[in-house]
């Protein structure tokens, strides 16, 4: 399977591997590039399937039974759980967006810069937009792959333009800095963040 490049720099372009030491910031680190390998890339994209597939599951499964309010609780408590959860053999998962639910899912100053190219086309090539890039953290290098959210029609109760005045009074209760309203179907949504340390 070819992989897709997806580096992204600063004024968005996707640049392929061997291109990506020009014109990046200075956090990226080019002389670990080789060591990104193909099947990385295949992992950190099964990695989000996971988590996505997890937590929609979860989802489904509490809003059928118990009803929306209920999953805010379970969202509340169990999105983190099953991201501690996935977060096995080397790869750490999360979620970040710019417009946030929970602070604890705040971006670094990279992320911000690439879910803003994001927001402006949230689908390539009729899959969700990627960025990935190495970087030096307290002398590791660390491999990190962002995959955008698009917002979909599951979302639309707890993230959506109409949410029920109950449903809001309960995520306002939980997140009073709550931001992630008012999204439309596409927009974006926000990110999974998916991360390995480099041996
Ligand atoms: C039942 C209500 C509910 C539904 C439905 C829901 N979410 Fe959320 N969402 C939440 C809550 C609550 C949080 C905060 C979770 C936490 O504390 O980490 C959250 C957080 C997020 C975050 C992390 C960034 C942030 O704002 O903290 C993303 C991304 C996200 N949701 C995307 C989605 C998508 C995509 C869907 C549809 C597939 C969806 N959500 C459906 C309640 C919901």
């Amino acid at each position: 399977m070819s992989v897709r490049y997806a580096f992204r720099c600063i004024g968005a372009v996707p640049l392929i591997l061997g291109l990506l030491s020009a014109g990046c910031k200075g956090e990226v680190v080019p002389e670990a590039l080789p060591l990104v390998q193909d099947a990385w890339v295949t992992e950190a994209r099964q990695q989000a399937d996971r988590l996505g597939g997890a937590l929609q599951q979860t989802l489904r499964d509490t809003i059928m039974a118990q009803g929306v309010e209920a999953g805010i609780d379970v969202c509340h408590v169990e999105a983190p759980e099953i991201a501690a959860r996935l977060s096995a053999e080397g790869w750490q998962v999360g979620r970040t967006a710019l417009r946030l639910r929970s602070q604890d899912n705040a971006p670094t100053a990279w992320q911000h810069e690439q879910l803003l190219v994001m927001q402006d086309a949230p689908m390539q090539d009729g899959r969700p937009a990627e960025a990935m890039r190495v970087v030096d953290q307290g002398g590791t290098n660390v491999f990190e792959y962002l995959r955008a959210i698009p917002m979909q029609d599951a979302c639309m109760a707890c993230h959506g333009p109409a949410i029920d005045e109950s449903v809001l009074q309960t995520v306002a209760q939980r997140y009073p800095d709550d931001e992630a309203t008012g999204f439309l179907s596409g927009e974006l949504r926000g990110a999974f963040v998916i991360r390995r340390a480099l041996e």
